[in-house]
C-alpha cells in the first residue's frame, strides 16, 4: 500500500453556470519517503489536486487515501506550504513558527524546542525576531517551511512555492529542501510550473494535461542527490518534460 493513493479522482467547478471538470480521472501512489513533482499547464488543476490532499476540498469523483483510510479533512501529517507563504505579518518569526503548535496546545518549553531545532535548519538561528516585513522573500519562504516542518508531517505538500524568488534565491532553497528531505525523509508533492524545479526535486514527476487534466506520463528521475538546476544530467529530463507539455500545446 502506498502512503498516498488517488483513485479516479475527478474535480467540477462552476464556470458561468455550466459545469466544468477540472481533474478528470486523476490515478497516482505516492510511496513514503518519495519526492513527487506534479507539472503541467496552468490551469489544468494542480493547486487543486494538492488541496485535495489537503482535505480543504472532497473530490466529487473517485477517493484519495493516506495510510489506506479516506482523506475527509486536513490533518497534521500533511501540511501545505503556499507559494505566498500566508505568514502572520503581526508575528515574529519564532511565533510565526510556532503558532501551529501553539494552536494545537503545546507547551512553550516543547514549542521553542521544536522551533529552535527548525528555525536552525532553515538558517534562522539570528531572526527569531525579525517581523515579516523586515525578511527576504526567500527567508519569508524559510519560515514558511519551518512552520510546516515544527508540525512533523510525513507528507509536505509545496504548492509553487519557488515561483516568487529570484533565480539565485531558489537554487539554493532548492538545495536546502532536498537536505532537509535527506535528513529527515519526509514524503514531498511538489507542484511547480517549471521544468528545471520538476527535474532537481522529484524522484517521479507527474506530468498533468491540460483540463480536463489527467496524468499524461510519469518520468522516473534515477540522478543522484543533491541535484542542482544547473546539473547537465537533468538536461535529458526537463526536455521530455517540455515535450510532453508541448504535445498539450503550452
Ligand atoms: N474554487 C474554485 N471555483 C471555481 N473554479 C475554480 C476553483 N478553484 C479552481 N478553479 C478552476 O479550476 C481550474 C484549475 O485550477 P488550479 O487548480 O488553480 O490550476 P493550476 O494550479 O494547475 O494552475 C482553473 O480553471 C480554475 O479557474
Ligand atoms: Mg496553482
Amino acid at each position: 500500500m502506498a502512503m498516498l493513493e488517488s483513485r479516479g479522482v475527478a474535480k467540477y467547478f462552476t464556470h458561468k453556470n455550466r459545469p466544468m471538470r477540472a481533474l478528470d480521472h486523476i490515478d497516482l501512489d505516492i510511496q513514503d519517503g518519495e519526492i513527487v513533482s506534479l507539472i503541467g499547464p496552468s490551469g489544468c488543476g494542480k493547486s487543486t489536486f494538492l488541496r485535495l490532499v489537503a482535505g480543504l476540498e472532497t473530490p466529487d469523483e473517485g477517493q484519495i487515501t493516506f495510510d489506506g483510510k479516506p482523506v475527509s479533512g486536513t490533518g497534521p501529517e500533511r501540511i501545505m506550504i503556499f507559494q505566498e507563504g500566508a505568514l502572520f505579518p503581526w508575528l515574529n518569526v519564532r511565533d510565526n513558527v510556532e503558532f501551529g503548535l501553539r494552536v494545537a496546545g503545546v507547551p512553550a518549553e516543547e514549542r521553542s524546542k521544536s522551533s529552535d531545532k527548525y528555525l536552525e535548519m532553515m538558517h534562522l538561528a539570528d531572526f527569531t525576531d525579525s517581523y515579516i516585513h523586515q525578511l527576504s522573500t526567500g527567508m519569508k519562504q524559510r519560515v514558511a517551511i519551518a512552520r510546516a516542518l515544527v508540525m512533523e508531517p510525513r507528507m509536505l505538500l509545496m504548492d509553487e512555492p519557488f515561483s516568487a524568488l529570484d533565480i539565485p534565491t531558489r537554487d539554493r532553497l532548492l538545495g536546502e529542501v532536498q537536505d532537509i528531505w535527506m535528513k529527515t525523509g519526509k514524503t514531498i508533492l511538489f507542484v511547480t510550473h517549471n521544468a528545471v524545479e520538476a527535474s532537481v526535486m522529484g524522484t517521479r514527476i507527474a506530468v498533468f494535461s491540460k483540463r480536463p487534466s489527467r496524468i499524461r506520463k510519469i518520468i522516473e528521475v534515477g540522478n543522484g542527490r543533491p541535484r542542482t538546476s544547473d546539473d547537465h544530467e537533468l538536461v535529458p529530463i526537463q526536455n521530455e518534460i517540455r515535450s510532453e507539455l508541448c504535445r498539450e500545446g503550452v
